[in-house]
């Protein structure tokens, strides 16, 4: 069985645009196959992901149901501090690569309210324009000027309302389909304890991780039958993150599934890594004692999640484009942190991956690429998003320790902030 499909090729989402979405007045941010979102608490990193979480929403749901999860569109726009003043609309503009179709795309949503107040929003725009090898197709709509203007393969007489998108309806034809499923596949994760631990009805077949860690003990059993490759491999860094750990495996309590976790009892004569090499590691060694979910610490759990998540399988079939991940290192002791990072970066081979952070402990790993961090920082009730400067990258790529210690005292600068 193929295991790991590696997809080496460009990210799929190259560059973001936002305008006015929650705390961005604008940015304009290219992502790398890893991309490390650093900031302080409420400095916006959640707020960027949201936007592209948006456009999953809206493409899944419809623009409307989007917004009323997050509350209302008033929410989402962005509001000045120093006025009050919230803008009159959203934008987000996503730049694509397709490696499958040797493809590139932009689709760009602009969400704004409605004069009348009829509707809870308008569509204001929505533009697609799609490259690749095999074919060139482009439709753009315009509320405000009424225009809508369409070019390529024909598209289907849709009649949209005033707060609907296109691309769902027409994302049933070739060549739209493939910009379609993969923006609908992005995934994002902010886990939950509780939910990882939870006992879950497996009369219901669930083949994903859930963005809170619904499943986590059907996944690691489909993990463990069709992909064994894969099970060790979640198995491997789980040794690396948890002392004494030797894996994390479904449970079954009658029809539902939940987690238990495998311990080496500290046998003495046996030191643990020996007892590994020599595959001494299943439930029904006397050596080998069996934890439930209740009694597994919270960074086992949490740790699980998130190597389950980027380990999973549609992830290894390339299945998922995008897999954004809420602050991986929480609960995971700071010395074990680089681990993450360094399942993170091969992940990055078979789905792009974005992790958010407010933690110097991710930077301090060497296997950090000063080019994959991406700061977000709040001034005056607006986020901004950079690259570290040139000056910065250059003392760091001499200096590569002083990453974690700029982090920790505010002191690392990005391209805008340094203005040069
Ligand atoms: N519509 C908005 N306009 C301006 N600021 C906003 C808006 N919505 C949220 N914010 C601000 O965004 C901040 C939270 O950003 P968030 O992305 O959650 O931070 P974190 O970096 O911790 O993930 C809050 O301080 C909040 O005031
Ligand atoms: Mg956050």
């Amino acid at each position: 069985m193929n295991e790991k499909i590696h997809r080496d090729a460009a990210p799929f989402v190259t560059r973001v645009r936002v305008r006015d979405f929650r705390s961005i007045a604008t940015c304009d941010v290219r992502l790398e196959p890893l991309t490390i979102l650093a900031g302080f608490n409420a400095s916006g990193k959640s707020n960027f992901l949201d936007a592209l979480r948006f456009v999953r929403d809206a493409l899944v749901l419809s623009p409307s149901r989007a917004v009323a999860e997050r509350g209302s569109l008033d929410s989402l726009l962005h509001r000045n501090t120093s006025t009050g003043r919230a803008a009159p609309s959203f934008l987000i503009e996503l730049h694509l690569a397709f490696s499958s179709v040797q493809g590139e795309a932009t689709y760009e949503i602009q969400i704004g309210r409605d004069p009348d107040q009829e509707r809870p929003l308008l569509v204001l725009t929505e533009k697609l324009r799609l490259i690749s090898r095999e074919a060139h197709a482009q439709y753009s709509i315009d509320a405000i000027s009424g225009e809508r203007i369409v070019r390529g393969d024909d598209l289907p007489g849709a009649r949209l309302g005033p707060d609907e998108l296109l691309l769902p309806v027409v994302g049933r034809l070739t060549p739209y389909d493939t910009v379609l499923r993969a923006l609908t596949s992005m995934r994002f994760y902010d886990l939950d304890t509780n939910t990882l631990r939870e006992l879950d009805d497996t009369r219901v077949r669930q083949t994903q991780l859930g963005e809170r860690g619904e499943h986590l003990g059907q996944v690691l059993g489909l993990l463990a039958d069709q992909h064994p490759e894969a099970k060790e491999s979640v198995d491997g860094w789980m040794r690396w993150l948890v002392p004494s750990l030797l894996g994390v495996d479904r449970r079954m309590q009658g029809d539902f599934a939940t987690i238990e976790a495998r311990f080496w009892n500290g046998d003495p004569i046996v030191p643990f890594w020996e007892a590994v090499n020599a595959g001494t590691v299943h439930a029904g060694d006397p050596h080998v004692q069996v934890f439930q979910r209740e009694q597994l610490s919270e960074g086992t759990v949490r740790g699980t999640g998130v190597l389950t998540a980027l380990n999973q399988p549609d992830a290894l079939a390339g299945g998922i484009p995008l897999l954004a991940i809420e602050e991986p290192e929480l609960a995971i002791h700071p010395a074990k942190v680089s681990g993450l990072l360094a399942a993170m970066a091969e992940a990055s081979h078979w789905t792009q991956v974005i992790a958010t952070t407010q933690s110097s402990d991710l930077l301090t790993a060497e296997e950090l690429q000063p080019s994959s961090l991406r700061l977000v920082e709040m001034a005056a009730g607006v986020s901004r998003i950079g690259e570290l400067s040139r000056k910065t990258l250059q003392v760091l790529r001499e200096n590569p320790s002083y990453l974690a210690d700029y982090h920790r005292h505010g002191q690392l600068r990005s391209d805008e902030e340094e203005g040069a």
